[in-house]
């Protein structure tokens, strides 16, 4: 316990920011075309409504007002960023990057910009490339931004998976110095996995068609009891492993922010691990599983509650198609 958050820390997070669309869509929306009701969805994912997109706007313009809430917050101009990180599994379009439409938003051309795939996961990927960009030194000042309109990419048709997912934005600016250190930091992935979530159509294997779109393979499929198992699966390990490197139990994390998937993995991720409810998050029955920026937003929220205490440890863990995940230990500093 003698070590517990001594660790040096790999970077930090100076400024934090996250979007969610005005538009909302309730269960009782959904009850309308899909056969199902509110009273099924809340106990079985503790969802209640999720934001959506505008209509006519795209991840890039969630990703970008995340990216400005986070470089106000960090005090911090676009030209003075040298790396933008992406996270998302939608893209505006397949090509160009988001990453490069977000940089061009932000007026900072010249900064490299990027895409990175890694489902639900992304944001912590992104968070540990950035880790690992600042901590060489090949960079000072790194946005990652994970953002996701899953609701563009969801079969209406299939009651299982519609009611889980809504869209949203999150973004960090990251460094050396900030207000919430990152003092340790594992990603991992299993591509055994990969049918498990999956967009069958749209890539180079099975191009977009007037046939595949008949059969709604550019939507999002996925394997609803295997997925849960796997997530809780994942989850559960990647805590207890950054627990052990962090040198402590994981019931002693202050606030453990699992990827909000589902009210109910959440719990199991928590009951598992012995985590007591009060640091447990669970934020999901306003916004759905919203992928990439799952993480951003529930730390954002966290925060706005007062539940990021300086001194105290939080753990935060994604999991998402691939199957990928990312686990970090975050420090809460003094601002
Ligand atoms: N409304 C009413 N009934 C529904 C329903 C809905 N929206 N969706 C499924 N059902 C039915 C099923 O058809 C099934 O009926 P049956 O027993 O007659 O076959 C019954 O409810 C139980 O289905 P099951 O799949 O066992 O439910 P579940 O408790 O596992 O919940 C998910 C389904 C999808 C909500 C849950 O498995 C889940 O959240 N998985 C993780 C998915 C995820 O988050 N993926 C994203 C990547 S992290």
């Amino acid at each position: 316990m003698g070590s517990r958050g001594a660790k040096k820390s790999i970077c930090s997070i100076a400024g934090l920011g996250y979007f969610l669309p005005e538009d909302m869509v309730t269960n009782q929306d959904l009850a309308m075309f899909v056969d199902t009701s509110d009273e099924w969805i809340v106990e079985r994912t503790g969802i209640r409504a999720r934001h959506r997109v505008a209509v006519g706007e795209a991840t890039s313009d969630m990703a970008y007002r995340a990216a400005v809430a986070a470089l106000d917050d960090a005090g911090v101009r676009a030209c003075d960023l040298d790396l933008i990180l992406v996270a998302t599994a939608t893209p505006d379009t397949p090509v160009p990057s988001t990453g490069c439409l977000l940089q061009a938003r932000l007026e900072c051309p010249g900064i490299p910009a990027m895409d990175l795939g890694a489902g639900c996961a992304g944001f912590g990927y992104g968070l540990h490339m950035a880790g690992a960009a600042v901590s060489s030194g090949m960079h000072r000042k790194v946005l990652v931004v994970g953002a996701d309109a899953l609701t563009r990419i969801t079969n209406y048709r299939d009651r299982q998976s519609c009611i889980l997912f809504g869209d949203g934005a999150g973004a960090a600016v990251v460094g050396s110095e900030g207000f919430l250190d990152v003092i340790d930091s594992d990603i991992g992935a299993d591509g055994r996995g990969a049918s498990m979530i999956r967009v069958q159509a749209g890539g180079s294997r099975l191009p977009a068609s007037m046939d595949s779109v008949a059969a709604s393979l550019h939507t999002l499929e996925l394997k609803g009891r295997e997925v849960f198992k796997q997530a809780v699966r994942h989850m559960v390990d990647a805590i207890r492993r950054a627990a052990d490197r962090v040198g402590i139990d994981p019931r002693s994390f202050n606030l453990v922010i699992p990827h909000q998937a589902n009210a109910r993995i959440v719990d199991a991720v928590g009951e598992m691990l012995g985590v007591a409810e009060k640091n447990l998050v669970i934020d999901i029955d306003q916004t759905g599983n919203t992928a990439a920026a799952s993480i951003p937003i529930a730390i954002g929220r966290a925060r706005e509650r007062g539940r990021l205490v300086p001194g105290q440890l939080v753990v935060a863990v994604g999991f998402g198609a691939g199957i990928a995940w990312a686990c970090q230990v975050l420090r809460v500093r003094e601002r």
